[in-house]
């Protein structure tokens, strides 16, 4: 897979025409997009139908957390519009992931990445749901039972890329959030709880990394993604 494939840039805009000039001011160096539910809600299913006849690829961020059958149905829609990547809850259970992944069969480009936990919770929030386990402890086990339900990935933080890609081996898809060029950029705050530098995900094991307003919010973003893409393309060409 190239560099530029593995760049998925975020496109977290509330209107159409803002989330096409960044596709538009990233030309052929963007190949990889994540549209999001704010998108989608506005822009619909036509927005991602042009990007994918246009040769993208597209990271459809439904983050699906429902009935089996429900799943199934929102997964073969994602394939059929023509999607990469669609994301479930591993927090729903084995029975929706494996949903997801029977129904994604049906369309080879289609890859079900499961979300462990947001990268924006702490441990005093696992609590307040009910749940004892610490963040990491609750990653490392939605990650094996996404891996047992035949997921092709995970969403990770860069924190978490290493330990996850020791515990699932070579083949897993990790595709991290949580990434930024440097904190604080425009006048953005970043919300991730330790943002990371996109190399470094790369370095600890992730195959993707995800990029939003460090990038799209930056004056010039073509500049941006195009030295992102050689520091990326120099640390493959190192290891
Ligand atoms: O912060 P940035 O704009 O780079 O975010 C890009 C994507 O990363 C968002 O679309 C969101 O889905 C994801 N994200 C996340 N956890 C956060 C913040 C953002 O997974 N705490």
């Amino acid at each position: 897979m190239n560099t530029a494939r593995r760049i998925i840039v975020a496109l977290d805009f509330d209107t159409v025409d803002d989330a096409q000039a960044i596709v538009d001011r990233l030309g052929d160096a963007g190949q990889s997009y994540k549209v999001g539910l704010e998108l989608l809600t506005v822009a619909g299913p036509a927005f991602v139908a042009r990007l994918v006849g246009e040769g993208k690829d597209v990271f459809l961020d439904l983050k699906l957390f429902e009935i089996p059958t429900s799943v199934a149905g929102a997964v073969r829609a994602a394939g059929r519009l023509g999607a990469t990547m669609v994301t479930v809850h591993a927090m729903g259970g084995s029975t929706i992931m494996e949903a997801a992944v029977r129904a994604a069969a049906d369309f080879p480009q289609l890859h079900v990445i499961a979300l462990t936990v947001v990268t924006s919770l702490a441990d005093t929030d696992l609590a307040a749901i009910g749940l004892s386990a610490t963040i990491e402890e609750q990653v490392t086990r939605l990650a094996r039972l996404a891996q047992r339900a035949g997921c092709h990935g995970v969403v990770a933080s860069p924190q978490d890329a290493a330990s996850l890609r020791a515990e699932l081996g070579p083949d897993m898809l990790i595709v991290t959030p949580g990434v930024t060029l440097q904190a604080g950029i425009n006048g953005t705050t970043s919300e991730h709880a330790r943002p990371a530098h996109p190399t470094a995900a790369i370095r600890a094991g992730a195959t993707h990394i995800v990029i939003g307003r460090s990038l799209t919010r930056a004056p010039d973003p073509a500049a941006v993604l195009a030295h992102l893409e050689d520091e990326l393309g120099k640390l493959r060409a190192h290891s």
